[in-house]
């Protein structure tokens, strides 16, 4: 059941006490506390057994909040907040001179999202009546896991260490936001996610290049960006249709237990072998990959085939998860 205004006015009382709410957004479930409040934050950090010198997103009831939280308002960040938030889209400013420590591990940089998800806008929108600012918020997972997109995989992950977890159900997009830095001459992507490249690209006006940031002690502390993350236990391998059923019979011979993800599966799978899901297109892809993932896991399999989808619109976001759930590293570093 979707949470009655009660439920919010809970959260935010529960926000403003200093405790930590779990609140979905249309990405991923995000686990929430006060931005104002450093302590609050550095138990986001603990419950998710995450480093404390990783910035974490504040997340904003609209975009004229902008200007509370950024010293200043490149116009690419004001464009961008003006026509995709509410969505998902994270912009990273130069913060304003009251952003804890805390929330922009040590950066001068904040990033920033109004999320597009009627649970999560009627949280922010009564926390930000009652006179607070924004919710800090990683998503609702244990650190270099798979990001939840339900209620229930919030629970699983996180437990009793978590005040209060609102359920409005399965997240539309399913992976995280994009997140487009906003502080150079020239903006980039940091993390590819539910809002295309092309679209963004589009309203700029310019190509926007895709930043790679790898994950090496003293680099950029984008956990996000880390080439190791979002990954299940099983081995996940990422394939084309033509040698899909080649790379499965080998795993099986092997004796290992093999699942397989994929739009348009070939006919000739093996026998044997676990369909986990065959997405309708990249969108229904995007929107359930970490539930297979994690049903991977819970079905005890040891490897997941899964076919790369074409790397354009969200598409390209797919494929950059399963390519960090396979750790499979660009560039040979
Ligand atoms: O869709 C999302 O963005 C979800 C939902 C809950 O909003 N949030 C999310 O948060 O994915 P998290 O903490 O799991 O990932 C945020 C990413 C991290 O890689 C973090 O390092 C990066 O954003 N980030 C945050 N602030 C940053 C900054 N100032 N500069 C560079 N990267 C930043
Ligand atoms: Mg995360």
């Amino acid at each position: 059941m979707s949470p009655s205004p009660a439920d919010i006015r809970r959260a935010v009382a529960v926000l403003r006490a200093g405790g930590l709410v779990a609140f979905p957004t249309e990405t991923v479930y995000g686990l929430g506390a006060d931005a104002s409040q450093p302590a609050a934050v550095q138990r986001v950090f603990a419950v998710k057994g995450r480093p404390a010198d990783h910035p974490v997103i504040v997340h904003l009831a609209d975009a004229e909040a902008l200007g509370e939280w950024a010293a200043e308002v490149p116009p690419a960040a004001a464009l961008l907040a003006a026509r995709c938030w509410p969505g998902p889209l994270t912009v990273i400013v130069r913060r304003a001179a009251g952003v804890p420590d805390e929330v922009t591990g040590g950066l001068e940089t904040v990033g920033l999202r109004v999320p597009d998800q009627p649970v999560a806008l009627a949280l922010l929108r009564e926390f930000a009546e009652q006179g607070a600012g924004g919710i800090a918020a990683p998503s609702a997972n244990r650190f270099g896991r798979v990001s939840p997109t339900t209620a229930a995989d919030v629970r699983a992950d996180l437990g009793d260490a978590v005040d209060l977890v609102l359920d409005g159900g399965a997240c539309r997009v399913g992976v995280e936001s994009t997140i487009v830095d906003c502080t150079r001459a020239e903006p980039a992507i940091l993390r590819l996610g539910g809002l295309a490249r092309e679209r963004i690209e589009e309203l700029l006006g310019q190509p926007v290049p895709v930043r790679r940031v790898e994950g090496g002690a003293g680099d950029v502390r984008a956990p996000g960006t880390l080439v190791s993350h979002y990954a299940p236990d099983a081995r996940v391998v990422m394939v084309d249709a033509a040698s899909l059923a080649r790379a499965a019979d080998e795993a099986l011979g092997r004796g290992l237990r093999v699942g397989v993800i994929g739009e348009k599966l070939p006919h000739d799978l093996p026998v044997g072998v676990a369909v986990l899901a065959e997405p309708v297109d990249d969108a229904d892809y995007a929107r359930h990959l970490y539930r297979h993932l994690r049903a991977a896991d819970a079905a005890g399999l040891d490897t997941v085939l899964a076919i790369v989808p074409d790397q354009v619109g969200i598409g390209a976001a797919v494929a950059d998860r399963l390519r960090r759930a396979a750790h499979v590293v660009e560039g040979g570093t």
